[in-house]
Parts: structure tokens; C-alpha cells; sequence
């Protein structure tokens, strides 16, 4: 028996089997569309933090993981902070997320490089399927924080964002949240 706790109201989780981490601007050079402008930014700064409970090893067949993100509020020049996004390395897998606080938007990327996003508030549920790329976007200015459930044999492919970046970036277009198409790599 494992025990742990969610914060229902802010996801935080603890107890058994939870993981933190956190990534700094620093960590995340290239990810945002202006990178001259994210490196003269403080580089200490927190950009999103990620726990979770994973009760069975990265990679074991049939198991769940549970977790909650949780991106800061603040923009790189006119782009929102967000993660960095990924694939599932094992393509077919899906996940849940669900917004808990915060505006925001989950950006979605098909393998044909098709980018939509999905508006994020306070008790919005998504469905990710496989074969989709995703990322999270706070568009407001509190803490977005989400919820997900993914299987614990996903892994994450962040290899092939780096590679070709999503095809549209989050951008604040006079004051509105807007995909805007990315340069091509
Ligand atoms: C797990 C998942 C989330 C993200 C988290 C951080 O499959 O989608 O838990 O891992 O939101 O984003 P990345 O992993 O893109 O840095
Ligand atoms: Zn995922």
C-alpha cells in the first residue's frame, strides 16, 4: 500500500513515490522563439515545475503515472511561458489532463505538423491522444496549474520538438493569446 495526497485545490501532491523537479530559464535555451531575449533574462528564474507519483519504474508496461505542472506566469518578449512539450516515445500512448488553476492553453501537434491549441480554465478536461506533441501555456497571470494521468511506459521524446519545434508558437498578439506560425527550422 503506498499512501499520498492531492491538494484539490492546488494538485499539489505528497507522500509516497512523489518526484519534483523544476526548470529554470536556463534550462531552456532555444525552447522559446526569441532566444537573445530569454538569455539576457534572469536565468534563475522558475519556468515550470513538475510533480509527480510514479509508484513503478520509467518504462514498466501496464502501470499509471500522476502528476501536476505547474508553469509560472511571465513571457519570454511576447510569448508565453510554457514547457517544453513533447511526444510520447511510445507514440500510441495518450494522457489526461485537466486544468486545476490558472488560465492557460494546452498546445497540440499532430505528426503531420498540424498545431491547435485547446483553451485551459479552471475544470477543463483534455483527452491527448497518441502520435499528438504537447505542451502547456500560462496565458494569465497567476500560476497555471494542471493535473495529468499518462502510462508509465510513455516515456517522452523531447528529441524530435527540438528538431523541428512545434509549427506555431503562443503568442500574446495584442493582449490576446494567438498561434502564430514558427519560423522554420
Ligand atoms: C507527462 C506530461 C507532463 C509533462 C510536464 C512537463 O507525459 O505530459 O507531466 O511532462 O507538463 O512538460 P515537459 O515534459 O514537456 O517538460
Ligand atoms: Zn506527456
Amino acid at each position: 500500500m503506498s499512501y499520498a495526497t492531492v491538494d484539490l485545490l492546488t494538485g499539489h501532491l505528497e507522500g509516497d513515490g512523489i518526484a519534483d523537479s523544476s526548470k529554470l530559464l536556463s534550462q531552456l535555451a532555444n525552447v522559446f522563439a526569441d532566444e537573445a531575449c530569454r538569455a539576457a533574462m534572469d536565468q534563475d528564474t522558475i519556468v515550470y515545475e513538475v510533480q509527480s507519483q510514479q509508484l513503478v519504474k520509467e518504462g514498466e508496461p501496464g502501470g499509471l503515472f500522476f502528476g501536476t505542472s505547474n508553469v509560472m506566469p511571465g513571457k519570454v518578449g511576447q510569448e508565453y511561458f510554457m514547457t517544453k512539450g513533447h511526444y510520447h516515445a511510445k507514440r500510441e500512448c495518450a494522457e489526461y489532463y485537466w486544468c486545476i488553476q490558472g488560465k492557460g492553453a494546452l498546445i497540440l501537434m499532430d505528426e503531420a505538423g498540424n498545431t491547435t491549441m485547446e483553451p485551459m480554465f479552471p475544470g477543463s478536461l483534455h483527452y491527448i491522444p497518441g502520435y499528438v506533441a504537447h505542451r502547456l501555456a500560462n496565458t494569465g497571470d497567476e500560476v497555471l496549474r494542471v493535473g495529468a494521468c499518462w502510462p508509465s511506459d510513455a516515456g517522452h521524446d523531447y528529441g524530435s520538438i527540438v528538431e523541428t519545434s512545434f509549427s506555431a508558437r503562443l503568442m500574446d498578439v495584442d493582449g490576446v493569446p494567438t498561434l502564430v506560425p514558427a519560423e522554420k527550422k
